[in-house]
């Protein structure tokens, strides 16, 4: 029996909405694993984003969080001697889109296909959470569509509020160098200044009202941020400036997707391929070159094909 699915990539943050906001985008990765129990032969093959980067076999993090889900589930008859596996990544990988949290989902997918699907996407998603430590980019991953993601005290199970899939495009502009989550998050302050906490809390509280009412004029201030942003763009240059160059194209309201380096606007339809233009040709002033994706929302995550 073969096994296929597709996860999403994602976008976090939304700007203040810090480990908190996510959304899952039209851009995917693939995943697909085969039992052989008598061949004696088996594959691990990786294609499109990665492929000659990734490790195959057990560093992989397809692989690792297949064998967390199968320890979960208390199934040991799997292992990489008798599982072809095989990726197809259309992700970019360590550019704030989410690849790892894709690689992950993929992971808890496809062990629990194999496991006659003994866990609902909340326990996919909660599994998630715990190998990837935040919430943002896996929930969405997993259920598609636009969250707000927030871990209860132990950590162990996570509440999702799904809000109103937003009638808008996604303006991905993806540069050419990466930026690891792991040292976006290290740049950031230890204690923070209440009057940005506040700042951050009244702009959450506008980017809410934003989605729910469809009131986008709402996203300009409601994608402010002072808690993470002013911090990573010492390592994305003229972040504000490409901001700027979007919104004077007509986007809504930009932000620094996920922990970066792509930036992020939404927009109208109508207006995507003039923010893309703007938005690429501001970093080229800087010499950075970028590829932008104009993306809707997926609104389904987790899904067999
Ligand atoms: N919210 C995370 C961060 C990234 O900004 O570091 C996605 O989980």
């Amino acid at each position: 029996m073969k096994i296929k699915i597709r996860v999403p990539s994602t976008t976090a943050n939304l700007g203040p909405g810090f480990d908190v906001f996510g959304t899952a985008l039209s851009l995917y990765n693939e995943f697909e694993t085969e039992y052989v129990p008598d061949s004696g032969e088996t594959s691990f093959i990786l294609e499109g984003e990665g492929k000659d980067s990734l490790p195959k076999g057990e560093k992989n993090l397809v692989w690792q969080s297949m064998q967390e889900t199968f320890k979960f589930l208390g199934e040991n008859k799997y292992n990489l001697r008798n599982l072809n596996i095989k990726i197809n990544a259309g992700v970019p990988l360590s550019r704030g889109l989410g690849s790892s949290a894709s690689a992950i989902v993929g992971g808890i997918a496809l062990a629990n296909a194999l496991c006659e699907d003994k866990l609902d996407k909340s326990q996919i998603a909660d599994l998630g959470v715990k190998i990837e430590g935040h919430p943002d980019n896996i929930v969405p991953a997993v259920f598609g569509g636009l969250c707000i993601c927030s871990k209860d005290e132990t950590g162990d199970r996570n509440a999702i509020v799904h809000l109103p899939i937003p009638k808008l495009k996604a303006v991905l502009c993806v540069p050419a160098f990466e930026l690891k989550t792991e040292r976006a998050r290290r740049i950031l302050p230890e204690s923070l200044d209440l009057k940005d906490v506040v700042f951050n809390i009244s702009r959450v509280a506008m980017l809410t009202a934003a989605f729910c009412s469809g009131d986008y004029l709402l996203l300009k201030q409601g994608m402010q941020d002072k808690i993470h942003q002013p911090y990573r763009e010492k390592m994305i240059p003229a972040m504000n400036e490409v901001f700027e160059a979007a919104i004077s194209a007509g986007a809504y309201g930009a932000f620094l997707s996920g922990s970066g380096p792509t930036l992020a606007a939404f927009c109208a339809e109508k207006v995507a391929i003039d923010v893309q233009k703007a938005m690429v040709e501001r970093w080229e002033k800087e010499n950075i070159s970028a590829k932008a994706h104009i993306l809707d929302f997926d609104t389904k995550g987790i899904f067999k094909i």
